[in-house]
């Protein structure tokens, strides 16, 4: 899989032949200013939840590549509600098997809304299995016990995990979290865009090679193979 970082928690991942970007935030991001979102192309949009740094630009990119957006009932409703009609709603605990592989929604501790005030349905991570590789991505989120489950029955090749802390869990909670998965390849999102969630890059990557994990932190518009 080939992934690139667009800054906060936006990324696109490659894989088994599908484009998937995930929570669109580029336009409004200061720290993304290097990117050109008008050259993204992608074969599915996945949102995590409503809020504006997961959405600004969901609309505009949606009708840029005409992705299918996947998301949870509510926010797929407001995608149609806006004049995008390819969507494909789902919810937690639910799963779909999709051409580049299968997608299940999973807990997230945090809250949603859309950016007009519109209600944003439950707040969910995604785990996404290939032939091509699995993975989780996070979204927004508490550290919370579910994640045993994924450790449990699940064996994920690297995780997105917010790591910015205030809004999210922060680094020590998110290294509690990579246990739980039982995963020691972490890619850290959801810090530094905001005062709120500046964090110390040395100190949290010390945190997780103590925990005997790798941290990635990747630079806007880095683009890695894995
Ligand atoms: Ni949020
Ligand atoms: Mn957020």
């Amino acid at each position: 899989m080939r992934i690139t970082y667009y800054g906060h928690s936006c990324f696109l991942v490659e894989i088994n032949g599908k484009k998937l970007l995930f929570d669109p935030f580029i336009s409004q991001n200061p720290l993304a200013s290097n990117i050109d979102s008008g050259k993204i192309e992608a074969d599915f949009i996945l949102v995590s939840h409503g809020h504006a740094d997961h959405t600004a630009d969901l609309l505009s990119l949606a009708n840029q590549t005409g992705a299918t957006v996947v998301s949870n009932w509510e926010i797929c409703s407001w995608v149609q509600s806006k004049g995008y009609k390819k969507v494909h709603p789902m919810n937690i605990g639910g799963h779909w098997i999709f051409e580049f592989g299968k997608v299940k929604c999973v807990n997230a501790v945090h809250s949603s809304s859309l950016p007009d005030g519109t209600y944003g349905g439950n707040p969910m991570g995604f785990l996404i299995e290939t032939p091509d590789g699995k993975f989780y991505y996070a979204g927004d989120t508490a550290l919370h016990l579910d994640m045993k489950l994924i450790g449990d029955y699940k064996k994920m090749d690297l995780a997105f995990l917010p790591i910015g802390n205030n809004f999210t869990m922060g680094i020590d909670n998110a290294v509690i979290a990579s246990d739980f998965i039982r995963c020691d390849r972490i890619i850290g999102m959801h810090y530094d865009t905001f005062d709120m969630i500046k964090i110390d890059h040395d100190e949290a990557k010390k945190k997780f090679d103590s925990a005997g994990k790798q941290l990635t932190l990747m630079l806007v518009g880095q683009t890695l193979e894995h």
